[in-house]
């Protein structure tokens, strides 16, 4: 495994993602494309006060002292003024909504997004190798499949989208110094809906440990490690987008994900792959049709 606990420009570099990501939702949420309605007046009723009510009901239960208070006072401050408040949601949150949002679907399984998704990555053939450096590190790994619709159809011109991080754990646009759709890039499947991607084996990741969220993480004596994964989004006209990661087998933190992301569905299998130096892992993709 990759040791990620390291020097002081691995940390900065850190630091930075969580804050860049703060900024990156902002501007997402800001675009037509994303721009939801307001919730209506009752359900925020409803959820604000359940919110209240809960965190009351724990003080109460649990004799929460003013030194706690306080501690808690100065942590949720410092958590906006990191930036890392998306961090902390998709890690401990989204999960739970995530489940909510997939439960009718039949098709493939999905997980969390994360903070680190950016739309509009470089479109490549179907059989395209994602943008890197030069001499990017890690071992090569061709990642094949197809995309179905739940009654079997082949769905071609399906839209593969993947970004995943490099071989120390950093994602591009989010942590400086790396090129900008760095292991980002978006496949269009074959007339059979087939892909075939290469690209490298990601690292485990660590979340930032240097800002609120790891300040968090150590008070608590947690760990701050995700297993290594694939982050992808799948879709085709007519059909519901599976946004989803994918993890390889023996990672130590499939079984304590610190964002609760791993599910049995998502592990891969990978081969040795016979024509290359690296591996290869077969994966398909099944959507459900948008109701
Ligand atoms: C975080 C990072 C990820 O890569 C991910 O998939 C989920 C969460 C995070 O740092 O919050
Ligand atoms: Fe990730």
């Amino acid at each position: 495994m990759t040791d990620t606990s390291f020097g002081t420009e691995v940390t900065a570099r850190a630091a930075q993602s969580g804050a860049n990501a703060s900024a990156r939702f902002r501007e997402r949420m800001s675009t037509a494309e994303t721009h939801t309605a307001a919730i209506d007046t009752a359900r925020v009723d409803y959820l604000a006060s359940k919110v209240v009510k809960s965190i009351n009901d724990i003080i109460l239960d649990d004799k929460v002292s003013y030194e706690e208070y306080n501690a808690l006072k100065t942590w949720l401050i410092k958590v906006g003024e990191d930036g890392e408040w998306p961090l902390f949601l998709d890690v401990w949150l989204e999960h739970s909504v995530e489940e909510v949002a997939s439960s009718h679907r039949k098709g493939s399984k999905g997980t969390i997004e994360g903070p680190y998704y950016i739309g509009g990555s470089p479109e490549l053939a179907w059989d395209g190798t994602i943008p890197m450096r030069d001499d990017e590190p890690g071992t090569p790994l061709l990642f094949a499949g197809q995309v179905r619709a739940v009654d079997g159809t082949a769905l071609a011109g399906a839209k593969i989208e993947l970004w995943h991080a490099d071989d120390l754990g950093f994602y591009s646009q989010f942590a400086p110094g790396l090129p900008e759709w760095n292991l980002r890039g978006t496949w269009i499947a074959n007339a059979d809906g087939r892909y075939e991607i290469h690209t490298r084996r990601p690292a485990p990741y660590q979340i930032p440990t240097d800002g609120a969220c790891g300040q968090l993480i150590a008070a608590a004596g947690w760990h701050a490690w995700r297993p290594a994964h694939l982050h992808l989004k799948v879709s085709a006209p007519g059909y519901e987008l599976i946004t989803t990661q994918l993890y390889f087998p023996g990672d130590p933190h499939n079984e304590d994900d610190i964002a609760s992301a791993v599910k049995p569905e998502l592990l891969l299998d990978p081969k040795d792959d016979p024509s290359g130096d690296g591996l290869r892992v077969d994966y398909d993709f099944v959507l459900d049709p948008e109701v």
